[in-house]
């Protein structure tokens, strides 16, 4: 079973290896550039194809999430739930509760219908996460606009998983051209480097005074920014990296066609690098925990009286354990 991609691939290994003395030199001083001259900012911009006035580069997308949700100029922050925790625990240290709306939805469809009944303003800011943390299930085009139909501040979509989808471009060429729209990306699941802390937002509003609040040496790391600006222009690197992601989806969909018939399961067509299982009730909840306890990547909640296990994606044995004890469950 992979633990790591970057132990377990040996080009991986040796790449590292080989960079190291590189990434770190012994320099540990920032060099208090021009922000906008950041090589990694420049590489990004290159990658996507934004001009890098409109991206900012942070400490992984986890430095956004809460910096966005403080931010004054928000009337009332708009969740569907459940939500990644950053944004649930986040919202409630910046906000009154009366200008908090969790939206409890369980699919895609269901939010866009529940928010049609909210009155919004320009000053509302909506967070959503596409493939969605809850249950990797992705906002179709369609959807999202009506959502822009019906709401009427800032929404920021987290594609955090965005490259395990079907569209891995995302909506990077929406926020392009519509200052409503924010996407917040990661390099923790893309290139499995969720340690090294790196991700990056994109927006064309406003907000100079907002890179201001993610300026070196306390945002990203030295080490991790020269890291992630090597691996981006190796594209033999970068390919190993599609392949995996590749795999893995092939390994979640095996998991998806296995199961998607089970009694007393829910399971969302994921396009993210874990799959969910919402389970009917206590009762099946605590007997498919306990079938599937001692195995990595497993994580079983219960949160807004959903009770729910999120299976990370790993090989494609892993899959195939996952199916037999699932299976077993009576
Ligand atoms: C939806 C979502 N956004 C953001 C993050 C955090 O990403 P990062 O490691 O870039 O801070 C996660 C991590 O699990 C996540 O699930």
């Amino acid at each position: 079973m992979a633990s790591s991609v970057w132990n377990d691939n040996k080009i991986l290994r040796k790449w590292v290896l080989k960079n190291q003395k590189k990434f770190f030199d012994g320099n540990f001083n920032f060099d208090m550039m021009d922000q906008l001259s950041d090589p990694l900012l420049e590489e990004i911009s290159k990658k996507i194809g934004v001009d890098k006035n409109y991206i900012y580069v942070g400490a992984g997308s986890s430095q956004f999430i809460p910096t966005l949700l403080s931010l004054k100029c928000w009337n009332r922050v708009f969740l569907a739930t459940p939500e990644f925790g950053l944004y649930t625990r986040g919202v409630s240290c910046y906000k009154d509760k009366k200008d908090i709306v969790e939206i409890p939805s369980l699919s895609c469809h269901d939010f866009v219908e529940k928010l049609a009944n909210y009155k919004s303003s320009k000053n509302d800011f909506l967070c959503i996460s596409s493939p969605r943390w809850f249950s990797g299930e992705k906002f179709s085009m369609e959807q999202i606009d009506t959502i822009l139909h019906c709401f009427s501040g800032v929404i920021l979509i987290d594609e955090a998983y965005i490259s395990f989808s079907n569209e891995p471009d995302g909506l990077i060429n929406l926020a392009k051209e519509n200052e409503r729209i924010m996407i917040l990306r990661s390099f923790s699941k893309k290139y499995f480097l969720s340690g090294l802390r790196v991700g990056y937002l994109v927006t064309i509003r406003d907000m100079k005074d907002f890179r201001n609040t993610l300026l070196p040496p306390h945002s990203i790391s030295t080490y991790s920014s020269r890291f992630c600006v090597a691996l981006l222009q190796d594209e033999k690197i970068l390919n190993i990296f599609s392949n995996t992601i590749e795999y893995m989806k092939n390994n979640r969909n095996y998991l998806y066609e296995a199961l998607k018939d089970e009694k007393n399961l829910t399971i969302y067509a994921s396009e993210a690098n874990f799959i969910t299982f919402v389970v009917a009730n206590e009762f099946y909840y605590k007997k498919y925990s306990d079938a599937l306890r001692g195995l990595p990547g497993i994580q079983s909640f219960h949160l807004q009286d959903v009770y729910f296990i999120k299976i990370w994606i790993a090989d494609l044995r892993f899959s195939q354990i996952v199916v037999e004890r699932m299976k077993g469950v009576q």
